[in-house]
């Protein structure tokens, strides 16, 4: 067997040292320096290099069509919401990370998917570096489900390795890879050489045995996997778990997906039983609303190809500082901070003079810039303490000059305002003109700012 051979490589020139080094001495760039495996001989077909991924056949050149296609069928999880994120179930071979702030439920999903494929007879390996095997049962006895999945208090790769080839699971689970460590390796668990390489070598594996694997990953302050970015290029598929760990609801978003869409995104509700599906996150969302209170829109978001009412909510206090504050949740910061200087320089909202705190109700996050729109009602709203019309939703991008521009998805963020009773949608001008509008909604045209402030006045 070739013994491999641990260098030390600058991930920013490709530098090679003897030893680990806090700067590169040959770019300069600071703690990108990283450990790594290297076999001093090629090796032979079919054998697991260091980072070299997937289930490569030899390296025999194949015309495409010639090609037999092994069998895709998905297995279903019992989680309606995680099969559609996936693009209808695992798909045998597969690895797929699962990323996701501490206590998240990220371990719950995990035993739940066990206990359903175990109970369907499948063979379920569950590696747990964090918990204890009673602590796993403790979560199986309150879900209910799990009892037949085999778990392995491990964390040594090798081991791990040899414990999949005895008892051949049709899934693996690894709860999670950042407490894993390969022995070829000198550098602690959870560092960025021994999670790359783990994770590397568990796909490697995977695609040799048509094992599917679920990696669980720790989620870093900055809200990335922890560990390399080539993680999310190594595995198959990459979802994130979010949600307010305050809340019960949770988002899971497929931002990556070799077998399915991306962009998807499944929504459960925590509960004492696990993670269930909700069908129709968009009533939870808005049941707290608060009613008549000024400084409350409701925004139709799409994620993915979902779409989801959700209140922004938007409160101007005055400010006793030489600068006022600007606060927001689950919104991009910037982005809101250029809407409120639109707000103040096209409506005379005397804004600089407020604390302006923005945030979006039940810990969703709302990238898209089709929440302008409701951000600057909510602000208007607040602002003027005049509360927005309740029976509005309001969809729309706002540029710099306070023009309302047109965004994707109008017909869905319709329907889905339609759905839930709403009665009137403030969106773009350009927009109202092209859609059909659902059976009782009402569609008011807004071409800017200005505009929507001299609506907000007349309906409200
Ligand atoms: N008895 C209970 N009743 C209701 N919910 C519970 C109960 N016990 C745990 N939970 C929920 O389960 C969550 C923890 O789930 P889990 O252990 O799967 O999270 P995790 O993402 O794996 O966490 P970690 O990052 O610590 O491994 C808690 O935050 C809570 O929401
Ligand atoms: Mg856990």
């Amino acid at each position: 067997m070739v013994r491999p051979k641990t260098v030390f490589v600058c991930q920013q020139c490709g530098a090679q040292h003897a030893k680990w080094l806090g700067r590169c001495t040959d770019c300069s760039a600071w703690e990108s320096v990283v450990e790594e495996t290297r076999r001093s001989t090629a090796p032979a077909a079919g054998s697991r290099t260091s980072l070299a991924i997937g289930a490569a056949g030899g390296g025999v050149p194949q015309r495409l069509g010639d090609i037999v296609q092994q069998s895709l069928e998905r297995t279903h999880t019992g989680l309606e919401e995680l099969d559609r994120v996936l693009g209808g179930g695992i798909v045998p071979g597969s690895v797929t990370l699962l990323g996701g702030d501490p206590g998240i439920g990220k371990s719950t999903i995990a035993l739940q998917i066990g206990g359903t494929l175990a109970a369907a007879g499948r063979c379920i390996l569950y590696v747990s570096g964090e918990e204890s095997p009673e602590q796993v049962k403790l979560r199986a006895d309150r879900l209910g489900t799990g009892h037949d999945v085999i778990a392995l208090p491990e964390t040594c790769l090798e081991e791990i390795l040899a414990q999949a080839d005895r008892i051949n699971p049709a899934l693996l689970i690894i709860d999670s890879i950042q407490t894993v460590h390969s022995r070829e390796l000198t550098s602690a668990a959870g560092s960025v050489a021994q999670v790359r390489e783990c994770a590397a070598s568990l796909t490697t594996h995977a695609k040799a045995t048509r094992r599917s694997t679920l990696l669980i990953g720790h989620v870093t302050r900055e809200g990335a996997i922890a560990g390399p970015r080539v993680l999310e290029h190594v595995v198959d598929t990459v979802l994130y778990f979010e949600g307010d760990p305050g809340s019960g609801l949770r988002l899971l978003r497929g931002v990556k997906n070799r077998f399915g869409p991306t962009n998807e995104v499944g929504v459960f509700e925590m509960g004492e039983n696990g993670l269930s599906d909700v069908a129709n996150p968009s009533e939870i969302l808005l049941a707290e609303r608060p009613r008549g209170v000024p400084g409350s829109a409701v925004l139709p978001t799409v994620d993915g190809t979902r779409p989801l009412l959700v209140e922004v909510q938007a409160l101007a206090s005055r400010s006793v500082l030489a600068m006022p504050r600007r606060t927001t949740l689950g919104l991009d910061s910037n982005r809101t901070a250029v809407l409120s200087a639109i707000a103040d320089r096209r409506a005379g909202l005397r804004l600089f003079e407020h604390d302006l705190f923005v945030s979006v109700a039940g810990g969703i996050r709302v990238q898209e810039p089709a929440a302008d729109l409701a951000i600057v009602a909510a602000i208007v709203s607040s602002a003027r303490d005049t509360p927005v019309p309740q029976d509005a939703v309001f969809f729309g991008e706002v540029g710099l000059a306070g023009e309302v521009r047109a965004v994707r998805h109008a017909e869905t963020r319709l329907k889905e305002a339609a759905k839930l009773g709403f009665g009137r949608a403030f969106l773009p001008e350009i927009t109202a003109r092209r859609v059909e509008p659902p059976p009782g909604l009402l569609l008011i045209p807004v071409a800017s700012v200005l505009a929507l402030c001299s609506l907000l006045g007349e309906v409200g």
